[in-house]
């Protein structure tokens, strides 16, 4: 028979499986484009300029093993892999890692970034996630928008906070919006994973995500963090 504590364990694990899953899709994504484009580079006889892909490519396995050493760490559940570090870092790699879906569409997008650090403790890697998974979701938005634009506001002081918005045509269901599984995408573009574990772990540092939409349309999506320097500290 099965104890509450071993069902609730295996609840853990499905969760975090379906996250580590569900978490390794971009970065595989992005290792094709880097693969294609390293095997045109070197049909046209250029293997040198071919370096700079498997050096993005080796990033992104090592990036991919992060994900999964997750695993171990969740089954710690706790925070004692918080590190600080400067959300507007955060931002940068998540961009990077967007890189390849960026490039083969036209989509303006604007950053709003402060001169000084925005710090928090916690884990850098879990917070690029949540990033990439607002910003697919926004390019997702965007798709069939005549000017399609996506707005990165970072903003720190009593607290970090980071607002995603496009200009796509909004969120349908505001209440359903968080519950795994929901999803208005086809089979193969969505499961409706990408904004359960992002609250998920928005909650485990300490903050809060919240969506709605745009008083000119669009989609708004914004994250609260509880910031670690006072802002006379962050000034510098
Ligand atoms: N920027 C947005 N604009 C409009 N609707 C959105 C936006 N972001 C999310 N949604 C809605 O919320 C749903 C759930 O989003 P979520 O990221 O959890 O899953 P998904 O994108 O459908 O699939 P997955 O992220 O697992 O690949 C989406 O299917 C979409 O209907
Ligand atoms: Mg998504």
């Amino acid at each position: 028979e099965q104890t509450l504590a071993q069902s609730s364990k295996l609840a853990v694990l499905g969760e975090m499986s379906a996250a580590v899953s569900h978490e390794l899709n971009q970065p595989l994504a992005a290792m094709k484009t880097y693969l294609a484009g390293a095997r045109l580079i070197i049909q046209r006889k250029r293997p040198e300029e071919a370096l700079a892909s498997f050096q993005r490519i080796d990033d992104l396995i090592d990036r991919m093993g992060a994900i999964t050493r997750q695993l171990k760490s969740y089954a710690r559940k706790g925070s004692d892999a918080f590190e600080p570090f400067d959300v507007r870092d955060a931002v940068s790699s998540a961009l990077a890692m967007m890189e390849p879906q960026l490039k083969a569409r036209r989509v303006a997008i604007s950053r709003t970034i402060p001169d000084h650090r925005a710090m928090i403790l916690g884990d850098r890697l879990r917070l690029e996630q949540v990033i990439i998974n607002l910003l697919r979701n926004a390019l997702d938005a965007t798709r069939g928008v005549k000017d399609p634009a996506v707005g990165i506001l970072l903003a720190a002081g009593q607290t970090v906070s980071l607002t995603v918005r496009d200009n796509g045509p909004g969120i349908e269901d505001l209440d359903a919006l968080f519950e795994p599984f929901y999803t208005t995408k086809q089979p193969g573009d969505g499961v409706g994973l990408g904004l359960a574990i992002s609250s998920n772990i928005v909650t485990e540092l300490g903050g809060r995500l919240t969506a709605r939409n745009g008083s000119e349309g669009g989609a708004v999506f914004e994250l609260v963090l509880p910031a670690l320097d006072a802002p006379a500290a962050a000034a510098e």
